[in-house]
């Protein structure tokens, strides 16, 4: 963790590009980007591959994303002339998880949700994460309250590397704006009520005022997080 200090300060004093710039160049090559292809991600997409940085993309196909991340995928690839790496859960994991609980286990109970997102998720992205030394996101603060108190670099002990959510102090509106001002292809879903889109049977458009995170796991009264951002111990 010796960079703690000096990314934090990258990325508090310099624009974004440039710390990010910065970052990739101290980092060579060990530099990675999930992408979820919402909009927020979407922004920092469009700040990679318009800057030509040198930052990889991947992003987790769980199997059951709605049908409009595919196109938005297959889009930005096309807009930008990136290639964004895809991966897929491990197949006998999900068929062994399917037998024993069913195709759609997530709605029975909580833990039947997180054994899901491990699957097809969480797994998946410690395979992508594998080999980088910095992990970059596109979190905001205000999406719920445990990612109010999440810091914009910080070091993963348990996956001993950086996570820098260089989003996090983005409002919503900043992130609207920018899409628009560099005509940034994102998921139509987003014109149609959904703010957070994450798979298909665990997402819901929400209603003008209503919590934008109340569309993701709306049966549960949990802390509606996949496990993605929680620390593995
Ligand atoms: S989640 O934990 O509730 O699913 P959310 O949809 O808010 O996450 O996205 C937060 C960040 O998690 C995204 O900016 C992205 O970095 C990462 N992320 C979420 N889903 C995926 C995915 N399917 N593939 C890659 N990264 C993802
Ligand atoms: Fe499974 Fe739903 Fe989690 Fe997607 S969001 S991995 S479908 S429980």
């Amino acid at each position: 963790m010796e960079h703690l200090s000096h990314l934090q300060n990258l990325f508090d004093r310099l624009p974004l590009t440039d710390a990010l710039r910065e970052t990739a160049a101290l980092f060579a090559r060990r530099v990675t980007f999930s992408s979820s292809l919402g909009q927020e991600d979407q922004v920092l997409t469009d700040i990679i591959a318009r800057n030509a940085l040198p930052i990889s993309i991947f992003t987790i196909d769980t199997g059951r994303l709605f049908g409009e991340a595919y196109e938005t995928l297959e889009r930005t690839t096309a807009r930008y002339g990136i290639g964004v790496d895809v991966y897929f859960p491990q197949a006998n994991a999900v068929q062994d998880l399917v037998r024993e609980k069913g195709v759609n286990l997530f709605y029975e109970s909580v833990a039947n949700r997180q054994s899901c997102c491990q699957v097809r998720k969480v797994e998946p992205l410690n395979r992508a994460l594998a080999g980088n030394a910095v992990w970059i996101t596109g979190l905001r603060a205000d999406q719920n309250d445990h990612r109010k108190n999440v810091p914009v670099v910080e070091w993963l002990t348990d996956r001993e590397m950086y996570k820098i959510n260089p989003l996090l102090h983005w409002s919503y509106a900043d992130v609207a704006d920018h899409l628009l001002q560099y005509r940034v292809p994102y998921n139509p879903l987003h014109d149609k009520g959904f703010v957070s889109i994450g798979c298909a049977p665990c997402t819901r458009a929400v209603s003008a005022g209503e919590d934008p995170r109340a569309g993701r796991w709306w049966w549960e009264q949990s802390q509606k997080e996949c496990g993605l951002h929680l620390s593995k111990s």
